[in-house]
């Protein structure tokens, strides 16, 4: 039986046993903003807020995030709280405010200074500072206080994302032994020899191991991630049931590849999508051209240069492409604050203007660069439109583009051109997938995807549809609830309705082993 919304909210009430769902990310899901003078909300740019929102909406529970928006303030309670989503409310949102000392410190600096590039290795040097460093610490102490606050003494399950908070799984562990505590990491973990450069990596892994579970996309990064562990501390290692032992804490580590709603797309789209797809050509003089699109906040682990080199090349070696299709970039500008990516911003805006000088005309422009923020209903649009969707990370945890792509086509044609180091590439093999570091390989993708007949790209997207559906965003949140749910309420397993339950001495032996977990949550997760 496949995961729905439905099936992980009885999972949520079973497994939780009244215990409350607190999930922590520094980023928000819902962003209030001034615009011309009226406040009006939006949804951030990022793959973690868009696969964790149907999740809470599912569950309820609470969101702490960091208040990020000039109007956040003023649609807030005096505790930082509120109902979302703003227009059908189902779960609070609570914010955390930070000093502009304390977000430059901890996100700009150490969580995206240090830890992103460190994490990615994408030739971009880390930088370790230790003010950056005093900051992430003090800040992991302010979100610990806020999550203390929402627990509100009672039975909880705190579900940490990300590397913006190694030290809160410790904080709140040694406040309250009692709470479960998960965390998952959406980008890569590195290998011991790239980890040890970081001159306080012993309390970034100690701070990790307060979680029952810790949770990577793929096994290779909880391989990495263990082996970090064993070079780095003194510790237990159960290598058969993946967990660490240090000071009378297990710690599981588990892959738990994240996903989509595929049932999102239909909502986006809406009835009207082709009024809107005819209009948004007329707008940017597309004629009936097919479209290769790329949708990415502009970050330097995305490959966008790699990508329009790529353009470059095919133009350069079959110019009989000329005034027959166009490259659309959607870049949200992302970080800003960071040289970096300011700098990146610049780069991509020359190539592209560099490209469609060399090959471009009057009426043709090869490559179009949309460097600002779009909703969810114009990027899915892209999605539909396109003949190729391009994903050319240098280094990626999952990208939840890949998987949106594929969502938005329920007439099982485009073509998706995919890194092959991305986290998604291990469950789409279906895609065209290159290296794009090799500009003559992703070339030669972009030009498979223009001309790969409709019988291939069928017979690909339907495969690809498929896992995704399969493997969606309402099993991923349900198999790691499944998992953490029993260290809640071990001794209360339900008894779902519909399902006959395995005997107790099957549910003993599944129990003792670590590694059945998964099938329980398969084969008797809920009805
Ligand atoms: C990545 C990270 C997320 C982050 C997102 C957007 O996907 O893993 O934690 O939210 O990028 O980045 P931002 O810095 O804008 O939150």
């Amino acid at each position: 039986m496949g995961w729905s919304q439905e099936r992980l909210e009885h999972v949520a009430q079973t497994r939780l046993g009244g215990a409350k769902l607190i999930v922590v990310a520094n980023r928000e899901p819902y962003i209030h903003r001034f615009k011309d003078g009226e406040v009006e909300w939006i949804r951030p740019a990022g793959g973690l807020t868009a696969a964790l929102d149907p999740v809470m909406r599912a569950c309820g529970g609470t969101w702490v995030a960091h208040g990020s928006g000039d109007a956040d303030r003023q649609t807030a309670d005096a505790s930082g709280r509120l109902r979302v989503p703003p227009d059908d409310p189902t779960y609070t949102l609570r914010r955390v405010w930070l000093s502009k000392d304390d977000e430059e410190g901890y996100y700009y600096g150490f969580a995206n200074s240090a830890l992103w590039p460190l994490c990615h290795q994408v030739y971009a040097r880390p930088v370790f500072d230790p003010a950056h460093w005093d900051a992430y610490k003090r800040v992991n102490e302010l979100f610990a206080q806020a999550v203390l606050d929402e627990a509100d003494g009672g039975p909880a399950l705190v579900f940490v994302q990300d590397y913006h908070f190694a030290l809160l799984p410790r904080l709140l562990k040694q406040a309250r032994p009692d709470l479960v505590v998960a965390q998952f990491w959406h980008i890569p973990w590195p290998n011991p020899e790239t980890f040890r450069v970081c001159p306080w990596g012993r309390e970034i892994l100690d701070g990790m191991l307060g979680n029952d579970l810790m949770s990577f996309h793929t096994q290779y990064h909880c391989n990495n991630f263990l082996e970090t562990v064993d070079r780095t501390l003194e510790c237990r290692i159960d290598r058969e049931r993946f967990a660490v032992e240090r000071s009378g804490q297990a710690t599981s580590v588990r892959p738990h590849p994240i996903s989509v709603d595929p049932r999102l797309a239909a909502e986006y789209l809406g009835d009207d999508w082709e009024r809107r797809a005819e209009k948004f050509r007329k707008r940017y003089r597309l004629g009936d051209r097919p479209l290769l699109v790329g949708v990415d906040r502009v970050d330097y682990t995305k490959g966008i240069p790699e990508r329009l080199l790529a353009v470059d090349r095919l133009l350069q070696q079959h110019p009989e492409w000329k005034g027959k299709f166009h490259f659309l970039q959607v870049g949200a500008p992302s970080r800003t604050h960071l040289p970096a990516y300011r700098d990146l911003n610049d780069e991509v805006q020359n190539l592209a203007d560099r490209i469609n000088w060399a090959h471009g005309d009057g009426s043709w422009r090869p490559v179009m660069f949309l460097n600002e923020h779009h909703g969810p209903e114009d990027i899915f649009l892209l999605y539909r439109m396109a003949a190729g969707c391009v994903v050319s990370s240098l280094h990626d945890g999952m990208n939840l583009v890949a998987k949106e792509f594929v969502t938005a086509r329920p007439d099982e044609q485009g073509v998706l051109v995919l890194s092959q180091f991305t986290g998604a590439a291990r469950e789409l093999p279906d895609a065209v997938l290159v290296n794009p570091f090799d500009v003559q390989a992703t070339a030669d993708g972009l030009l498979a995807a223009l001309t790969m007949p409709a019988d291939e790209q069928r017979r690909r997207m339907r495969k690809m549809r498929q896992q995704v559906d399969d493997h969606n965003i309402f099993r991923w949140a349900g198999m790691l609830l499944s998992e953490v749910g029993r260290m809640v309420e071990p001794a209360d397993l339900p008894e779902p309705s519909g399902v006959t339950p395995p005997s107790e001495e099957r549910q003993r032996d599944l129990l003792a082993s670590r590694h059945s977990l998964d099938t329980i949550a398969l084969t008797w997760g809920a009805g």
